[in-house]
C-alpha cells in the first residue's frame, strides 16, 4: 500500500495530464463495453423482422467503435505525458537523495547491485502505472456493466458470479504472496550477478595482472547457478497460478452459461437475454482472467518498485542545518576541538585530536601509513561526523553551515583522483562551471598539465578513460590539481597530491602552490598530508601523527632537533635515502 500510495504522491505532481487523459479514456472504456448489448438489441430487431432496424444499430454500433477508439487513443497519448514525466521525477529524487547520502553508505554500497536495482525499478514504473491506471479503470468499468446487466435480468446471475470472482481472489491472495517471495529470492540473486559483473569490468585489470581470468569466470557461474535455480523455482509459480486460478475461471464460465441455459429452456429468459449472458460471460471472464494476471504482474512490480523507492528511505547522518549559518567573508582558521572518531568498524581512528590552524597557515600533516591524515581531512569536509568533539571554520561549527556551502569553501586534492568519462578538459573546468576558457588554461598550465596535453590525440578534448584511466597516475594528479588552482578555495588540503610526480614537476607544482597559499591579497588556509618531507619544509608547522593523535609539533627545524622524535626519525631515514623516494616505512 504504501508503494501505491507513494507513487500517487509522484503521480499526483502532474495531476492535470493524469485527469485530463483518464476522463475520456473512461469514456471510451464505457463505450467498449456496450457491445453485448447491441447483440442483445440485434437478436431481438431481427427476431422482429425489423431489418432496417438492424443495419442502423449496426451503422451506430461502427460509429461508436470509432468514437471510442479515437478517445482511447486521446486519453493514451495524455496520459502517457504524466507517466514518463513522473518516471523521470522519481529517478531525478532517487539521484538526489543518492547524492544527499553519507559517504559510509557509498563506500558500503555496491553499483552493480544499486543499477540492476534502478533498473528494474524504472522498467516496473511504466508496467505499474499502466496496470493501476488503465487495466483496472477498464475491469472496474467492465465489471460494473456486466453486474448491472446480470442484476436486471436475473439476480442469481449476479451471486454466483460474485461467489466465484471471491473465491478467486481469495486463492489468487496466498499464490501471489508466495509468488512475490519467490520474486525478492530471484531478485537478490540477479542484484549479485549484476555486482559481479560490475565488479569485474571495474577491476578489468586486476584480473589480468593475477590471472584469475578462470578464476572470476567460475565465481561468475556459481552465481548465475543461484539466479537460474531462483528464475526457475519463480517460473514454477507461474504454472500454479495459472493452473488453479486458471480452472476456477473457467468454472465460472461454463457455470454461468449451464444457469442460462437452462432458464433459456425453462423460458424464464429469451434468446436476445441469453446471448447477451453469454457474450458478456465471453468476453468478460476472459478480462476476470487478466485482472488475476494484471494483479500477480502488479505484486512483481511492486516489489521491484519497492525496493527502488526504498532507496529513498536510505537515512542521511551527516545532515544538514535546518537553520544555517553563513560565513560572509571567509578567513579560513581552522579549530579541531578534542574530536575522536571511529569507522563503522568501530575502531577508534582518532582520538581528542585537538588543533588550531591559524587564517593562512599552512599546516603539514606526517605520520605512518594509516595514522588518520587522510581521515583529519574528511572530517573537515564532514564527509563523516566526528564521534566526539566539534571542527569548527572561523568559529562556526562546521555542522552549522550547509555541506555545500562548507564543500565549496574547501578544496580537496585527494591521494587517488578519480576522473569522470569525459574529456580532459572537462575534468579540470569541473571545478568551476563559470570558469573562462583562458582561466581553465591556465590552471592547467600551472599544474603542468600542459606538459602532457602535446602528447595527447585530441589535446583538451581527449577522453581520459572511465575513472581516468588512460592517464597516468601523475597526470591524474596534475589534473587534480589545476581543478583545485581554478577553484582557488579558501582553505586547501592536498592530501599525497604529489606523490606519483616526478622530482621536476613536483617542484614546478609545488611553486603554483605555494603562490596560490601564500597570496598576498587573499593568503591560504592549508592542510598539506605527506610522506615526502622535502615537499613540507616551507610549511609554517608540522603536525605528526600517530594512531590517531598529534604526537608532535613545530617547524621542521624544531622538530629535526627533537631526539628520539618520529619526525627526526623519518627525516633521517629519507635523508639516507633508506626508504624510497622518501615513503614511509608501512608503505
Ligand atoms: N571508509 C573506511 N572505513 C573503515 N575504516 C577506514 C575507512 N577509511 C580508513 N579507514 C581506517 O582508518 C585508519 C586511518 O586511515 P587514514 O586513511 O586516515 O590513514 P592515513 O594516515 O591517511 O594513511 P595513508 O598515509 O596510508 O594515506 C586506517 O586504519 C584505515 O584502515
Ligand atoms: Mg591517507
Amino acid at each position: 500500500m504504501s508503494v501505491f500510495l507513494r507513487l500517487y504522491h509522484f503521480i499526483w505532481q502532474r495531476k492535470w495530464p493524469f485527469i485530463i487523459g483518464t476522463i475520456p479514456m473512461a469514456l471510451a472504456m464505457c463505450l467498449n463495453n456496450l457491445a453485448p448489448f447491441f447483440v442483445k438489441w440485434l437478436t431481438q430487431s431481427v427476431q422482429d423482422g425489423l431489418m432496417e432496424h438492424a443495419f442502423q444499430l449496426v451503422l451506430i454500433f461502427g460509429l461508436i467503435l470509432f468514437i471510442s477508439n479515437i478517445l482511447e487513443n486521446i486519453g493514451y497519448y495524455i496520459t502517457d505525458k504524466n507517466m514518463v514525466g513522473t518516471s523521470n521525477d522519481i529517478a531525478k529524487a532517487v539521484l538526489t537523495h543518492i547524492h544527499n547520502l553519507d559517504f559510509a553508505y557509498h563506500t558500503n554500497k555496491s553499483s552493480g547491485k544499486l543499477i540492476s536495482l534502478m533498473k528494474r525499478g524504472d522498467d516496473a514504473f511504466f508496467a505499474y502505472y499502466d496496470i493501476i491506471n488503465r487495466q483496472f479503470l477498464n475491469l472496474t468499468i467492465s465489471f460494473a456493466v456486466m453486474f448491472l446487466a446480470f442484476a436486471r435480468l436475473r439476480m442469481d446471475y449476479l451471486f454466483f458470479v460474485l461467489l466465484l470472482i471471491a473465491i478467486t481472489v481469495f486463492v489468487a491472495y496466498f499464490l501471489i504472496k508466495f509468488n512475490i517471495k519467490r520474486r525478492k529470492a530471484f531478485n537478490d540473486a540477479d542484484d549479485d550477478v549484476s555486482g559481479a559483473r560490475v565488479d569485474n569490468l571495474v577491476n578489468f585489470d586486476t584480473v589480468k595482472y593475477f590471472a584469475n581470468e578462470k578464476f572470476e569466470q567460475s565465481r561468475f557461474a556459481g552465481l548465475l547457478k543461484i539466479w537460474n535455480q531462483r528464475l526457475q523455482a519463480y517460473f514454477f509459480t507461474f504454472r500454479y497460478f495459472d493452473g488453479i486460478v486458471g480452472n476456477l475461471i473457467n468454472f465460472a464460465l461454463v457455470g454461468i452459461m449451464f444457469l442460462a441455459v437452462r432458464d433459456l429452456q425453462n423460458g424464464q429468459i429469451v434468446l436476445a437475454d441469453f446471448l447477451l449472458v453469454t457474450t458478456f460471460s465471453m468476453t468478460l471472464f476472459p478480462k476476470m482472467m487478466q485482472l488475476l494476471f494484471s494483479l500477480r504482474e502488479l505484486a512483481k512490480k511492486n516489489t521491484d518498485i519497492s525496493t527502488y523507492l526504498d532507496l529513498l528511505d536510505e537515512k542521511i547522518t551527516v545532515q544538514d542545518p535546518t537553520a544555517p549559518q553563513k560565513i560572509k567573508n571567509p578567513q579560513g582558521e581552522i579549530v579541531f576541538d578534542e574530536v575522536s572518531f571511529a569507522y563503522e568498524n568501530k575502531q577508534t581512528v582518532l582520538k581528542d585530536f585537538s588543533l588550531k590552524i591559524e587564517s593562512g597557515e599552512a599546516i603539514a600533516l606526517v605520520g605512518f601509513s594509516g595514522a588518520g591524515k587522510t581521515t583529519v581531512a574528511k572530517l573537515l569536509m564532514r564527509m563523516y561526523d566526528p564521534t566526539k568533539g566539534k571542527v569548527l571554520i572561523d568559529g562556526v561549527p562546521i555542522n552549522e553551515i550547509l555541506k555545500s556551502d562548507l564543500r565549496k569553501m574547501v578544496g580537496v586534492v585527494p591521494q587517488d583522483p578519480l576522473l569522470f568519462n569525459n574529456t580532459v578538459y572537462f575534468n579540470i573546468a569541473y571545478a568551476n562551471q563559470k570558469a573562462s576558457k583562458e582561466d581553465v588554461l591556465e590552471a592547467a598550465k600551472a599544474a603542468q598539465v600542459d606538459v602532457f596535453i602535446k602528447d595527447l590525440p585530441n589535446g583538451y578534448e581527449t577522453v581520459v578513460g572511465e575513472r581516468g584511466i588512460k592517464l597516468s597516475g601523475g597526470q591524474r594528479q596534475r589534473l587534480a590539481i589545476a581543478r583545485m588552482l581554478l577553484e582557488k578555495p579558501k582553505i586547501i588540503i592536498m592530501d599525497e597530491a604529489t606523490s606519483s610526480l616526478d622530482s621536476a614537476s613536483e617542484q614546478i607544482i609545488q611553486q603554483a602552490f605555494w603562490n596560490l597559499v601564500r597570496d598576498q591579497k587573499n593568503p591560504r588556509t592549508s592542510i598539506i598530508i605527506a610522506h615526502r618531507l622535502s615537499t613540507i619544509m616551507q610549511a609554517d608547522r608540522i603536525v605528526v601523527m600517530n594512531e590517531g593523535s598529534i604526537a608532535e609539533i613545530g617547524t621542521h627545524e624544531e622538530l629535526i632537533e627533537k631526539d628520539d622524535g618520529i619526525y627526526q626519525r623519518l627525516w633521517s631515514l629519507q635523508r639516507n635515502g633508506f626508504i624510497g623516494d622518501g615513503e614511509s616505512e608501512e608503505n
